[in-house]
């Protein structure tokens, strides 16, 4: 069993330590880490964690208890200082999106893993559903020759759906796209390039940032990715992933993922339409471990095992996922300038 402290139980992390951790038959929780007592008397109360595996910071859970692994799922802001502090004293860790705070802070966290000699992933749950890893397979195995253009729209009004961080600094950019440009590296096996982005607000919304966006994408084999983003849309939402229409030279990839409006167990869709227009509704894998499950037990197989499983978002691999957050954010800094990758 690999042992996991998780640090971090506010709205997300409770929620990792009722409906995710339980179902990694591989991981056992041995302590429970908030700065806010609150948080911590909540998994007492209502998860029935006993007081004695509780702490309110990483130090003293550490000089009590014997684990392999940190589950980091804190605030963003504080993802840099703790998780460099577990990896210096020898701990793996899995943190949630996005990576960091800025790409300096990744980078720095990518070299303190390196040197500790432990393996430090990023939780882009996303990537952890059939439909991704079928679109991934697909393009890899050119099923509708090269993929020339790429457009991808996400849809979601944030006032309907609970959302809490008004204040956010880039809200759409940093919190929301970061999982929709590390799928499009994962499903194109491909990497950017040049990005030119604007962002804007609308006269109405709570944000303080923008929350709305739009990006052209280009990636080294020379596809393109028009991507659209807004937390303030009227209009019908799109499932988490997005809508994805892949434009191949022989047909039309179209698939979702994520959509909490689906009916039955299966919210990913896949179907192919192909130049003749024949369309098909295309059969999905079946992951033993979805989403948030899928990444914990993607570290806890490493960790056991040494070997990574396909689509691992090691800190490494994470970096081009996460330069394009900071890509996108300066060039809408510039009037939608281009900002080439190398130049980060
Ligand atoms: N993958 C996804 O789909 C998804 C969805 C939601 C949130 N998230 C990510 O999860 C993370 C947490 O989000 P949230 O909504 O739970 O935030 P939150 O603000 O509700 O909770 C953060 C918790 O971290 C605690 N904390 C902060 N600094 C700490 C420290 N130094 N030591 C111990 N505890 C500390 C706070 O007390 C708080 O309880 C964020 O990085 C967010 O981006 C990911």
């Amino acid at each position: 069993m690999v042992r996991a402290i998780q640090v971090g139980l506010g709205g997300w992390g409770f929620s990792w330590a009722k409906e995710i951790v339980p179902t990694v038959e591989r991981v056992a929780p041995v302590a429970y880490v908030d700065a806010n007592p609150e948080a911590i008397r909540r998994v007492q109360t209502e998860l029935g964690v006993a007081p004695d595996k509780c702490f309110l910071s990483l130090e003293e859970a550490i000089a009590k208890t014997d684990a392999d692994l940190v589950l980091a799922t804190l605030r963003t802001e504080a993802h840099h200082p703790v998780v460099g502090q577990a990896l210096d004293l020898g701990f793996n860790v899995l943190v949630e999106k996005p990576f960091a705070s800025t790409l300096a802070q990744a980078r720095d966290l990518v070299a303190r893993a390196e040197k500790a000699g432990r393996i430090l992933m990023v939780s882009q749950n996303y990537r952890h559903n059939p439909a991704p890893h079928k679109v991934a397979e697909m393009v890899a195995n050119k099923t509708l020759g090269d993929v020339n253009l790429v457009s991808i729209d996400f849809r979601k009004h944030a006032p309907s759906v609970g959302y809490r961080f008004w204040e956010m600094p880039d809200p759409l950019l940093a919190d929301m796209a970061i999982h929709h440009f590390d799928l499009m590296r994962m499903v194109l096996g491909d990497d950017p390039k040049r990005v030119s982005c604007r962002t804007w607000n609308t006269t109405d919304s709570q944000f303080v940032h923008h929350p709305i966006g739009v990006a052209t994408l280009e990636f080294e084999k020379g596809t393109v990715v028009s991507y659209r983003g807004s937390w303030m849309s009227g209009a019908q939402d799109t499932a988490w992933s997005g809508a994805w229409s892949m434009d191949c030279s022989k047909g039309e990839i179209w698939w979702s993922s994520r959509d909490h409006r689906a009916t039955g167990n299966l919210p990913d869709i896949v179907r192919t339409r192909d130049l003749s227009g024949e369309a098909d509704e295309i059969a999905l894998p079946k992951l033993d471990h979805l989403d948030r499950a899928g990444t914990l037990n993607a570290i806890a197989t490493a960790i056991e095992t040494g070997r990574t499983p396909p689509h691992f978002s090691s800190g490494q691999e994470n970096l081009l996922s996460f330069a394009l957050v900071e890509a996108t954010i300066r060039s809408a800094s510039q009037a939608g300038a281009w900002v080439e990758i190398g130049d980060l």
